[in-house]
């Protein structure tokens, strides 16, 4: 079948690997139909993705369809439409008996720590697919990088009606976005890139005003002044940018919240007597919870979160190879690429 393989960073070759075989107990065998491209990815491809092996089958923000189950497999059928939920957890470890199997000890992500989606059937766990009859596959597909934001938010536990920040607004800034005006809060959004605050004003209704141009603002003055002096609520960095994470420990309000979505490898440093003042508490957030899944699904079959705007990219996989670099150059402007396996 045709696959996608990144054999070394900058290098995607088109192969053809053999079937998966039957599921096992528990297993489905999936058709993927669409992929959405991640940052995730892109690392992988420039090779600054830490931990990352070559040769690895790309490929974790599926949109996919069951061809057939194993044994015991209760939650889906053939014919199903699902998304992937793509963290293989343990089920033994501390993180997974308390509940929290997104950050297991010994977590493996599909298409980063094990073989991925570029590929056109692939075996899962089914209890890591979550169907709807109602989604595109397009949203399927974005369901995963939905996720990354629905676990942030939970993880701040909002009020209705707290004013809260959101530092960089790729898509995994605009997830946080979706799920904290879902939460009835007021969001100010901070970003250094014109077109992406412009996005955030056409695409998700946030107002003017509440738009802050990190590069020409000073920003800490721009929130006192948009939150009669108190400050933000909770402050969510989904930048990965570690300049912007240390400042953002200035931001949150007496008593606030500070939650790193976005994430680097290195140390980030912070004044002691300003976050014991404050009384902050620090938040990370990994991935998301199962349960999440399905809340999504619903939220998106009701109207309430819609990701097809985000889709600025398309291209069939055997375009792919020849595609990718061009995505990963920030003058193409990719919001969102999608990879369309089927039509
Ligand atoms: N928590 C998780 O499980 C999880 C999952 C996936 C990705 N991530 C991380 O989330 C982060 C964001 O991912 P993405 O795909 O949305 O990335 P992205 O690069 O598309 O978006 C980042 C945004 O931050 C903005 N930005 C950069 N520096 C800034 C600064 N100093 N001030 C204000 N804005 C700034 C950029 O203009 C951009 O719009 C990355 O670090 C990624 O690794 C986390
Ligand atoms: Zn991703
Ligand atoms: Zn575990």
């Amino acid at each position: 079948m045709k696959t996608l393989i990144l054999e070394t960073p900058g290098r995607i070759a088109a192969a053809d690997t053999p079937e998966p075989g039957r599921p096992g107990a528990g297993e489905a065998l999936v058709r993927v139909h669409r992929v959405g491209v991640c940052g995730t990815d892109i690392h992988a491809f420039n090779g600054k993705q830490p931990f990352f092996n070559y040769p690895r089958i790309l490929g974790h923000e599926l949109g996919v369809e069951v061809v057939a189950v194993g044994s015991g497999v209760a939650n889906v059928k053939v014919g199903d439409r699902c998304a992937v939920e793509p963290y293989l957890n343990c089920g033994k470890c501390i993180a997974c008996r308390r509940g929290k199997p997104n950050c297991c000890t010994d977590l493996k992500v599909l298409g980063v720590h094990t073989d991925g989606g570029h590929r056109e059937r692939i075996l899962l766990p089914a209890a890591k697919l979550h169907p709807s009859a109602k989604l595109t596959l397009d949203q399927l597909a974005l369901v995963e990088t939905l996720g990354i934001g629905a676990h942030a938010v939970e993880r701040a536990t909002l009020d209705a009606g707290e004013t809260v920040a959101v530092i960089g607004v790729g898509p995994i800034g605009l997830a946080v976005i979706q799920f904290a005006l879902a939460a009835g809060t007021r969001v100010i959004v901070i970003d250094v890139n014109e077109g992406r605050l412009a996005f955030c004003r056409d695409r998700l209704g946030i107002a003017t005003a509440d738009l802050i141009d990190a590069r020409s603002a000073d920003v800490v003055a721009k929130l006192k002044e948009l939150t009669n002096g108190d400050l933000p609520t909770a402050v969510f960095d989904a930048t990965g940018n570690p300049k912007s994470m240390a400042a953002a420990f200035e931001y949150p309000a007496h008593g606030g919240k500070l939650i790193f979505v976005g994430l680097f490898p290195g140390d980030v440093t912070f004044n002691d007597p300003n976050f014991h003042r404050r009384e902050l508490t620090l938040f990370a957030s990994r991935n998301a919870r199962s349960a999440d899944f399905p809340r999504i699904l619903q939220l998106i079959e009701e109207g309430k979160v819609d990701t097809t705007p985000w889709i600025t990219h398309r291209a069939p996989l055997a375009n792919v190879p020849a595609l990718f670099e061009s995505w990963t150059k920030p003058e193409a402007g990719v919001l969102k690429a999608m990879i369309e396996l089927t039509d």
